[in-house]
């Protein structure tokens, strides 16, 4: 450690002596990412979060980032099936989690019911923040087959929503979970 540590405030030093900026800790390590079903291998910084090496190396840019620190869920994909913001996990810590993005929602050409009731409900102005809700609001019915209202608002409350569309993601959440049902 103090030795890695020697190593950073050397390299500080020799960037400051030369007049350019001091970038510590940049060199690239190797990952294994399952994403959307798929081993994806490459090289990132280790200060990369998850949501930048999706939508940058990967290109996968369904995945928003807006706020990209932890407060407003428009980054939200499933990590083990389970909604995370993307902003606050760095790559390197994903290990062998299976990673779900808004891309790997829907099955081939038919939408998950949840993107599909979007649509019907008219759920999304903009849509920036809609790939984070979908995936929150489809973690949600598959584990809650018959949500209420209150369920599906609980789901969302970390959702920031500049348009407002809060009452027709509840509506179509809703609606999505009889499909699901039937
Ligand atoms: S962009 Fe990740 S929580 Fe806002
Ligand atoms: S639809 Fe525009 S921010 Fe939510």
């Amino acid at each position: 450690m103090v030795d890695a540590a020697s190593a950073i405030l050397g390299q500080v030093a020799a960037a400051e002596s030369s007049g350019g900026l001091a970038v510590a800790g940049s060199d690239t390590v190797p990952v294994n990412l399952k994403v959307n079903g798929v081993i994806r291998s490459l090289q990132v910084e280790p200060r990369m979060t998850l949501a930048q090496v999706l939508r940058g190396p990967l290109g996968l840019t369904g995945t928003k980032v807006a706020c990209n620190r932890g407060a407003c869920s428009a980054c939200t994909l499933w990590l083990d099936r389970l909604p995370v913001c993307s902003c606050m996990i760095l790559a390197v810590d994903v290990g062998d989690r299976l990673v779900t993005t808004i891309e790997g929602l829907a099955d081939g050409d038919k939408l998950h019911p949840v993107q599909a009731a979007f649509i019907e409900h008219d759920a999304m102005q903009c849509g920036f923040c809609t790939p984070g809700l979908v995936m929150s609001c489809a973690a949600l019915i598959e584990r809650s087959s018959d949500p209420s209202s209150d369920e599906v608002t609980a789901a969302i409350s970390g959702h920031l929503c500049r348009c407002g569309t809060y009452q027709n993601v509840v509506a179509a959440t809703l609606a999505a979970a009889k499909v699901r049902n039937r």
